[in-house]
């Protein structure tokens, strides 16, 4: 069953207005339900989720069904609840993808012992464990089980699998349990996890800051008709975009030529070549209390752009030499800036070999604050890839965090940029 209709459906409920959080305004989660007890919980969960401003959509899977009704949950949560996979009606309206795109944040609460093992064994045979696969959006678990079933090893297992594919654990509590025993297993009440969602957006950590990034490739004029460019997509820098301005900064996207929409709530200039993306830089500087150059600038430019296309000699088989000059190094410009201008300068180093060594050097070069290092030898992260893997380099810390998507990613960066700026502020 798809699409219930039932006379609540759409009902309103009021938001928190003026309490503390609100802090999952316009923040879209996609809650997942299996069969577990704790599915009675789920229904006050997707309530107060509401009422911190989250717009949600349930997923159930059958045996989530068994103990709480989808048409509890469309009532309460306003919207249609999806329940299966292969709904020819439902895949025309909001299908899997859809709602694997739709998603800020996946919660399965409660998440069952067998839901685990079978999100670590990759599988995808209902809806829930395919949004699971589909998702570039953080996944968060609360597990609800029996304390044995918690404790065992197969169990302890998938969930050091999840973990290590950047999959985030609520809880479980420990108390006494709807079997009787007593140990760990119990579902967090909706009230922590709602805490804990809020936390996954880390709200308020860049609130009142002013970020300028650049991103997206260069392109080198050789002609009119011809340029000098590299595989930046910009995806990486319009993702950090993202998580600033959900992070509540103010923030200034500076972008080459790429072909993304701009994220809400932030602003955007945009460039073609080296030298636009130095007078965007300066002309926009004032006031900025963080810079972070995702862009692939090109190193090197024609001398000059030739006035007319340049004409092939029909008389001769001889190449073509192209006299290139360097470009001006924007980030190290940056980062050269006098005390009371100079922003908290973060680099990005795409390399293909020695990763970390090279992009120490930079680091130290261009006097940055953090560099992020990414091997762009694996096609299967960086340039132009939805996901990535990277290194974070400060002079006193060095972090890898495992390929996870790049929406994923940008908001975890994004933290430990704020982190490390206000540790800076503090010396
Ligand atoms: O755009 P995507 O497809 O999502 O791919 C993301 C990415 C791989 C482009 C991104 O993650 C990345 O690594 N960006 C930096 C690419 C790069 O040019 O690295 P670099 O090592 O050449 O430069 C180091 C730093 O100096 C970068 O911050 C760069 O923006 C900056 N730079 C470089 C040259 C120059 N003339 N001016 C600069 O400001």
């Amino acid at each position: 069953m798809n699409c219930l209709h039932s006379p609540y459906y759409n009902r309103p409920i009021q938001p928190e207005v003026g309490h503390r959080m609100l802090r999952l305004r316009n923040k879209r989660i996609l809650l997942g339900i299996t069969g577990g007890i704790a599915a009675y919980k789920s229904a006050e969960l997707t309530r107060e989720l509401r009422r911190q401003g989250a717009e949600v959509h349930v997923v159930m899977t059958r045996a989530g069904q068994e103990f709480i009704t989808p048409l509890t949950l469309q009532a309460l949560s306003g919207n249609p609840v999806h329940t299966d996979l292969l709904d020819p009606e439902a895949e025309a309206g909001m299908g899997h993808i859809e709602l694997a795109r739709w998603a800020d944040l996946v919660l399965v609460a409660p998440a069952t012992a067998d839901f685990m093992s079978r999100m670590a064994a990759g599988l995808g045979n209902d809806l829930l464990t395919t949004l699971c696969l589909a998702t570039h959006s953080p996944i968060a678990l609360a597990p609800a089980m029996n304390q044995g079933m918690w404790q065992d090893p197969a169990t302890q297992k998938s969930i050091e699998t999840l973990k290590s594919r950047g999959v985030t654990l609520f809880g479980p509590a420990e108390g006494s349990q709807a079997c009787g025993e007593v140990g760990p297993g119990r579902m967090l009440e909706p009230v922590e996890l709602v805490e804990h969602c809020a936390g996954m957006f880390q709200f308020e950590c860049l609130t009142g800051k002013r970020v300028m990034i650049t991103a997206g490739p260069t392109r080198e004029a050789i002609d009119p008709v011809r340029y000098i460019t590299n595989h930046s997509s910009g995806k990486m820098g319009f993702a950090l975009a993202e998580a600033a301005a959900e992070a509540g900064a103010e923030v200034l996207l500076v972008a080459g030529p790429v072909n993304l929409e701009t994220p809400e709530r932030v602003k955007r200039v945009n460039i073609v070549s080296a030298e636009d993306l130095y007078k965007a830089v300066h002309d926009n500087m004032d006031d900025q209390d963080i810079f972070i150059g995702t862009a692939a600038v090109a190193d090197y430019r024609p001398a000059q752009c030739a006035p007319g296309k340049l004409k092939k000699d029909p008389n001769s088989d001889a190449g073509l030499t192209i006299e290139m000059v360097r470009n001006p190094d924007i980030i190290a410009s940056v980062a050269k800036l006098p005390e009371g201008k100079r922003p908290f300068t973060v680099g990005f180093a795409a390399e293909t070999s020695d990763v970390v060594g090279y992009a120490k050097g930079k680091l130290q070069r261009k006097s940055l604050n953090m560099i992020i290092a990414n091997d762009v030898s694996d096609s299967s992260i960086g340039f132009n890839s939805d996901n990535n893997a990277v290194t974070v380099i400060a002079p006193d810390y060095e972090e890898a965090i495992p390929t996870g998507s790049k929406r994923t990613l940008a908001r975890q960066l994004v933290k430990m940029i704020s982190q490390q700026f206000e540790q800076t502020r503090k010396q």
